[in-house]
């Protein structure tokens, strides 16, 4: 598809979405053991690492990555388990780090998924929210910021594969 992008958050805006995220985080997490984050693969990786070295204490970083399929016939998702977490994580705090929500549903089925496994806690923060796509509700405990329904991409959102590298967030405009 022929287009074009245009700023939409800037990278001093994002800064600032991190450090008032890592504010949030390290308030409710302050008696944390051994806090886990956990990364969606791959909108999730970028920030991920920028949110990771703001939150104090002993932190560690995991990741998983899955995938969706639309059923057309319930319209509902199928969503499968292409990489696993590593951790164990019966009996730990675990936040589960998500670039963007739009319908709701890796979430959903990512949440219910690690609920099996039994966490002493399981929370969810997302860098942006988009509710005006909800399909699921799902509920979300830190949110960087709330956006329209636009197409976007930059740091760490993708468009086929590319822009993920942007240290801004830019909105994509379809050209006639
Ligand atoms: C995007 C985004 C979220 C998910 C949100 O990931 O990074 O993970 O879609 O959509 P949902 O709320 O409707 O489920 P995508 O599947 O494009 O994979 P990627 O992170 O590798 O780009
Ligand atoms: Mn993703
Ligand atoms: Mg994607």
């Amino acid at each position: 598809m022929k287009h074009t992008i245009e700023e939409m958050i800037s990278t001093a805006e994002i800064e600032t979405m991190l450090d008032r995220l890592a504010d949030e985080i390290n308030e409710h997490y302050k008696e944390h053991k051994r806090l886990l984050m956990v990364g969606l693969l791959k909108g999730s990786a970028v920030f991920m690492a920028d949110l990771c070295r703001r939150i104090r204490g002993h932190v560690e970083i995991d990741f998983m990555a899955v995938s969706s399929y639309g059923n057309k016939m319930t319209s509902s998702r199928d969503v499968r388990i292409l990489k696993d977490i590593d951790s164990d994580i019966a009996g730990r705090d675990v936040l589960i780090v998500e670039d963007l929500i739009d319908s709701g549903n890796t979430l959903n089925k990512v949440k219910e998924m690690l609920m099996l496994r039994s966490p002493k806690s399981l929370a969810i923060c997302t860098l942006l929210d988009k509710p005006e796509r909800r399909e699921v509700n799902v509920h979300v405990d830190f949110i960087g910021k709330t956006i329209p329904d636009e197409f976007i991409v930059g740091y760490g959102i993708d468009y086929a594969e590319q822009y993920r590298n942007l240290s801004y967030i830019a909105k994509v405009i379809p050209q006639e």
